[in-house]
């Protein structure tokens, strides 16, 4: 039996499954000595994205991702994160089936969204930020394919 009233159940939003964890690196081949050489995660890609300012090499594991991300510019979002708190974790993606509808639901509960709209990626992917101190420290995006 559900709690929820029927118009509550039309607007919720589901999480369907990590879609990436993102790591800030300082030094991608001593990063891929780990995660590609030592753990034997497979690097599919090794891609420069001008859009993020960044250097990105992409490694499965099973359905969800790492991505390793080098900044290539030193005044990008990333590259100040870098500058502060060095390297390691940056933030871990959720795919989501309705982005919209999640951000509105995220928002009734009061949580701090860093992009209040979904932006738009290059590969048309629409992504949103929720701000680390309604998370327990750790940057979230939020992704619908
Ligand atoms: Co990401």
């Amino acid at each position: 039996m559900s709690v929820l009233g029927d118009s509550e159940i039309k607007f919720m939003a589901t999480i369907k499954q990590i879609n990436h964890v993102a790591v800030v690196v300082d030094d991608m081949d001593k990063s891929l000595a780990f995660w590609r050489d030592a753990l034997g995660l497979q690097m599919t890609e090794l891609r420069d994205v001008p859009a993020e300012r960044s250097r990105i090499a992409f490694l499965p594991a099973g359905e969800a991702e790492v991505e390793l991300v080098l900044p290539t510019n030193d005044d990008s979002g990333i590259a100040k994160y870098l500058a502060k708190r060095g390297p390691g974790m940056h933030h871990i993606c959720l795919e989501v089936d309705d982005i919209e509808g999640m951000l509105s639901q995220l928002r009734t509960k009061g949580i701090h969204l860093i992009n209040e709209e979904p932006r738009m990626a290059p590969d048309g992917k629409r992504y949103a930020f929720v701000h680390p101190e309604s998370t327990g420290g750790v940057l979230v995006e939020l992704y619908q394919i």
